[in-house]
C-alpha cells in the first residue's frame, strides 16, 4: 500500500498529539527530534516482570507431518538422526532454546490412550487417530520424553479428559513421576517398588521422567467434549482432586480455557471452580488463539497470495492477542488471590486453508513468510509487554504446521523467517520486561468491516472491527550483567513500504553504545524454500551510535528488529 495524503495527514495528526502528550509528562527523556517519523520512550523505572523463558515454548501433535517425517525419522532412516529423532529438528530447537514442549495434543489428545505407546514398538497397536491418520504409535511416551531430553527441554502432556477416566491421569502421572528403586511409603506397609515404575524401566527408563506440566483437557469447549464452563469445572475438579506427586515440586495444573475472546467461558469457569474452594494446583488457564488467514472464516486465506490490505488484516487481527491476554487476565478473577493463575497461551499462530501444504498426507502443514515473521514478532512482544499475566507461550506448531518454525520431507528441511525471530528475542529471556512508549503513525485497517469471531473456531462471541494497526510496536527488557545494564529492544514495523526514523530514548539512563539485528526482504511474500532455505534470514543493522544519550534508528519497512543498548 502506498501512502497517501490521508494517511500523512494522519500521521501528523498522530505525531502532533503524541508530540503534546509527551510534552506533558516529565521529565521526558525525548527531545522529539525533527528527524524522526517515530519515538520509543523506555521507562525502566516501570518494571513488569520476569520475562519467563517459557513464552517461547513449542507444541507439537499427531497429525499431518508433525511428528512422523517432522520429528520422528525412525533409527534406521537415512535422513541425519538420535535415536529416530530428526536431527535438523533437535538442532533447531536448541538453537531457540526450546524451554518446554507440549504433546501428543491438541484434539490428537483427547482420544489418544497413553499406554497404546509404550512397551516394544513392534507389539503397539494401529489405531486411527484425531485427525484421520492412521498412527502406528511408533512414536510414542518415551520417544517424546527422549525428544525433550536431546532437546533440553521439559515436557508438557495433555491428559485425555474425554475418552479416558480419571484413573488413567493419576496413573500415567505415576508412570512419569514415580521414582525407580523402593518408594518410600507413607502408612505402616513396607516400602516396595511402585509397578508402573518398575514397567517404565523395563521400557528403558529407570529414572523418572519428572513432569510437572500437566493440561488438563484441551479444548474441552470444542474437540476435547463440547462441555460447557460448568460441566468442564466439575470434569477437573474430579480429575485432580488426587494426584501423586513424590514429594516432587507440586504439579502444574493447567485447566482448559477459552477459544480466543471468548471471555463468557473464562468467567463461568472462574466461578464454577471457585464455587468449590478444593481446585488444588491450578497453575494456568490455556488460552487458544489464532489469526485467521481470513477475516471471515476461520483458517481460510492463502499463506503465499494475498494484497496490502490482507496483510495490514492479518496483522492487526493478530493484534487483538493483547486484548485476549488482558481480558482474560482480569475474567480469572485473581483479585485477592495470593496464587494468581496465569495465562498459558499454548496454541497460537497464523492458520491459512489448504494450498501451501508440503503434500496432501502433511495435513495442516503451510508456507511461511516474512508477514508471518511480523505475526511472530508483534505475538512475542505482546507475551512480553504482559509478563506479569502470561506464564507460558506455545506456538502451534514447532514443525510441518500452522505457524511452525521448521519445514521438513524426508531428507529436504528449512527453517521459515518465524524460527529467526523466535533466535533474535532469546536476549529477553529471563530479562525483566520494562515499560516502553511507542508514538508512531498508525495503520488503518483496509478490511476493518466485519466482526471478528471470538476465537480460532469459536462458536460463539465476535469483537467489534478493530480499525487501526499500532505503526511500530515491541517490547523492551533490561538484564544486569557482570558489565553492567544492558537494554534489548523488540521492534516491529509493519509498513509495507515506509521505513521508520525513530528516536529512541530512556528515562533517566543515556544509551552508552548499540548493536542490532534485522529481519526484512525485499517483498513481504518472501520466505524460505528447501531449494532457497536462506532466502529469508537476518542481517546485522546498521546502527549509528547514540548522540546526547539517544539513538536515531530507521527500521526498515515491513521488518523486525532488535537492538541491544548498552547504559552509560
Ligand atoms: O493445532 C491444531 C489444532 O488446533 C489443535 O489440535 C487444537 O487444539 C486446535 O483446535
Amino acid at each position: 500500500m502506498r501512502y497517501n495524503s490521508t494517511s500523512r495527514r494522519a500521521f501528523l495528526k498522530t505525531s502532533a498529539i503524541a508530540a503534546s502528550t509527551l510534552a506533558l509528562r516529565s521529565p521526558s527523556a525525548l527531545a522529539q527530534s525533527t528527524q524522526a517519523d517515530a519515538h520509543i520512550e523506555i521507562l525502566p523505572g516501570e518494571p513488569i516482570a520476569t520475562i519467563a523463558p517459557e513464552l517461547y515454548s513449542h507444541f507439537i501433535e499427531h497429525l499431518g507431518g508433525v511428528i512422523y517425517d517432522g520429528v520422528w525419522v525412525g533409527e534406521n532412516s537415512k535422513i541425519a538422526n538420535e535415536n529416530g529423532i530428526r536431527k535438523s529438528f533437535i538442532d533447531t530447537m536448541r538453537a531457540v532454546q526450546a524451554p518446554v514442549l507440549r504433546w501428543p495434543g491438541g484434539c490428537f489428545a483427547d482420544s489418544y490412550d497413553w499406554h497404546d505407546g509404550i512397551g516394544p514398538a513392534a507389539k503397539r497397536p494401529a489405531r486411527t487417530g484425531f485427525w484421520g491418520q492412521q498412527d502406528n504409535n511408533r512414536y510414542g511416551l518415551h520417544e517424546f520424553m527422549h525428544t525433550c531430553r536431546a532437546i533440553g527441554c521439559k515436557p508438557y502432556l495433555a491428559a485425555n479428559l474425554r475418552t479416558l477416566p480419571a484413573r488413567d491421569f493419576y496413573q500415567l502421572v505415576e508412570y512419569c513421576n514415580a521414582p525407580s528403586g523402593n518408594v518410600p511409603s507413607n502408612s505402616a506397609a513396607p516400602a516396595v517398588p511402585n509397578t508402573l515404575a518398575a514397567e517404565r524401566a523395563a521400557n528403558g527408563d529407570p529414572a523418572p521422567f519428572n513432569v510437572d506440566y500437566w493440561g488438563v483437557g484441551n479444548e474441552s469447549w470444542g474437540c476435547g467434549g463440547n462441555l460447557t464452563p460448568e460441566e468442564y469445572a466439575a470434569m477437573y475438579r474430579r480429575f485432580t482432586a488426587w494426584l501423586p506427586t513424590y514429594n516432587h515440586e507440586p504439579l502444574k495444573l493447567i485447566a482448559v480455557g477459552p477459544n480466543g475472546d471468548d471471555v463468557d467461558w473464562t468467567t463461568r469457569l472462574a466461578k464454577s471452580l471457585s464455587d468449590n474452594p478444593e481446585h488444588r494446583n491450578l497453575w494456568g488457564l490455556s488460552v487458544h488463539y489464532y489469526t485467521s488467514g481470513s477475516p471471515t472464516k476461520f483458517a481460510a486465506g492463502d499463506a503465499l497470495k494475498y494484497n496490502d490490505a490482507d496483510f495490514y488484516d492479518l496483522l492487526t487481527r493478530a493484534s487483538i492477542m493483547e486484548r485476549v491476554v488482558t481480558d482474560h487476565y482480569k475474567a480469572i478473577g485473581n483479585a485477592g488471590s495470593s496464587h494468581p493463575v496465569k495465562l498459558v497461551v499454548d496454541e497460537w499462530g497464523a492458520w491459512y486453508g489448504k494450498g501451501t501444504e508440503l503434500a496432501p498426507q502433511y495435513n495442516l502443514s503451510q508456507q511461511s513468510t516474512m508477514r508471518d515473521a511480523l505475526l511472530t514478532g508483534i505475538t512475542l512482544d505482546i507475551f512480553q509487554r504482559h509478563a506479569d499475566k502470561v506464564a507460558m507461550a506455545n506456538v502451534a506448531q514447532s514443525i510441518n504446521c500452522i505457524h511452525s518454525l521448521m519445514l521438513a520431507e524426508g531428507d529436504k528441511f528449512t527453517v521459515t523467517p518465524t524460527f529467526h525471530v523466535f533466535k533474535m528475542y532469546l536476549p529477553h529471556r529471563g530479562a525483566q520486561a520494562i515499560r516502553a512508549n511507542f508514538t508512531a503513525p498508525d495503520i488503518a485497517n483496509p478490511l476493518a468491516n466485519a466482526p471478528i469471531p471470538a476465537g480460532g473456531n469459536s462458536y460463539m462471541g465476535s469483537l467489534p472491527p478493530v480499525k487501526t494497526l499500532a505503526g511500530l510496536s515491541g517490547s523492551a527488557s533490561i538484564a544486569t550483567t557482570g558489565n553492567g545494564k544492558f537494554l534489548t529492544l523488540s521492534v516491529v514495523n509493519p509498513h509495507i513500504d515506509r521505513p521508520l526514523t525513530t528516536e529512541i530514548a530512556i528515562q533517566g539512563a543515556t544509551i552508552a553504545s548499540a548493536t542490532g539485528t534485522v529481519l526484512v526482504s525485499a517483498d513481504v511474500h518472501n520466505h524460505n524454500t528447501f531449494d532457497h532455505p536462506n532466502a529469508v534470514k537476518p542481517a546485522p543493522a546498521t546502527v549509528a551510535q547514540p548522540t546526547a544519550g539517544r539513538l536515531l534508528h530507521t527500521f526498515p519497512a515491513a521488518s523486525v528488529t532488535t537492538l541491544q543498548l548498552t547504559l552509560a
